[in-house]
């Protein structure tokens, strides 16, 4: 019973162990959660004079690591242990030429200090697994939250809001680059929670309710609740144009 409890209390431990060694042996240099769009704003725009990182970021880090090493579209569970592995040789070995950041974004640095005799491999399995699996849990985390169609209309109706049905696809990188840089920010969030109720669909999937059709994705529709489209957009846009467009419909 003892062995058994004691084991239990250990795979806890080894279970939360990812997010504390980040926490210890990582977050004085890497930063935790920065939106996109301010980073890259940061890094792109300011040279890194606005946030003074000491580091990218690590939803950066996160995503970049997931787009840049190994095969993003296959296996999860390998794909994981590819970067993990990468994440490995970079921590005993930094070398700033095998880094996967922007190059605005490394300009700003110099290479990583080596964490060779500072961090076990178990421990460095454990902060590769959290750094892997960060970028989409934050995501999630900050993104709008979307409803069904049907549910989007009773809440509509019931909230006076209007429904924003954006056409994606799991393939569409302007999609996933507008969720990311867009559809995060804290602003735009604001936005839509005050006025809009979202929806998503994904139009290799499933067919776009009230018969709507579209020709790229992404496109942005915008319908009152009762069911009238009063607009229809096209394509992907920064912060800002995004921010007129919902404000012209709010019109
Ligand atoms: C003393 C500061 C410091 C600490 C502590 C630190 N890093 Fe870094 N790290 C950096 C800097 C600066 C860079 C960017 C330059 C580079 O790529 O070498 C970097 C880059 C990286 C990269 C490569 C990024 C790329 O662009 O490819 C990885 C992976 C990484 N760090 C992981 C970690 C992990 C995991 C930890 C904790 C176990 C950690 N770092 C701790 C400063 C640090």
């Amino acid at each position: 019973m003892k062995i058994l409890t004691l084991s239990i209390l250990f795979c806890i431990g080894l279970f939360a162990s990812g997010k504390s060694i980040y926490k210890t042996k990582c977050s004085s240099c890497h930063a935790g959660y920065i939106p996109m769009g301010k980073l890259k704003e940061n890094f792109v725009e300011y040279n890194n004079t606005k946030l003074h990182l000491k580091a990218p970021a690590i939803n950066q880090l996160s995503f970049r690591l997931k787009q840049k090493i190994g095969d993003p579209k296959g296996d999860e569970d390998f794909h994981m242990m590819e970067v993990v592995s990468f994440i490995q040789s970079y921590l005993y070995a930094p070398d700033k030429s095998k880094s996967v950041c922007m190059k605005e974004v490394l300009d700003a640095f110099d290479t990583m200090p080596s964490m060779k005799g500072k961090i076990t491999e178990e421990e460095i399995e454990a902060v590769g697994e959290y750094i892997y699996n960060y970028d989409a849990r934050m995501l999630e985390k900050h993104s709008v939250k979307y409803h069904k169609f049907d549910q989007a209309l009773q809440k509509a109706k019931k909230e006076h809001k209007i429904i924003m049905i954006k056409a994606t696809s799991e393939f569409c990188h302007y999609c996933k680059q507008m969720d990311r840089e867009v559809l995060a920010d804290d602003e735009v969030l604001e936005v839509l929670h005050k006025s809009f109720i979202a929806v998503s669909v994904d139009v290799y999937k499933e067919k776009l309710p009230l018969n709507l059709s579209f020709t790229v994705t992404p496109t942005y529709f915008f319908i009152d609740s009762n069911k009238k489209l009063l607009l229809k957009v096209p394509g992907a846009f920064d912060k800002e144009d995004f921010l007129h467009i919902l404000q012209k419909v709010k019109k």
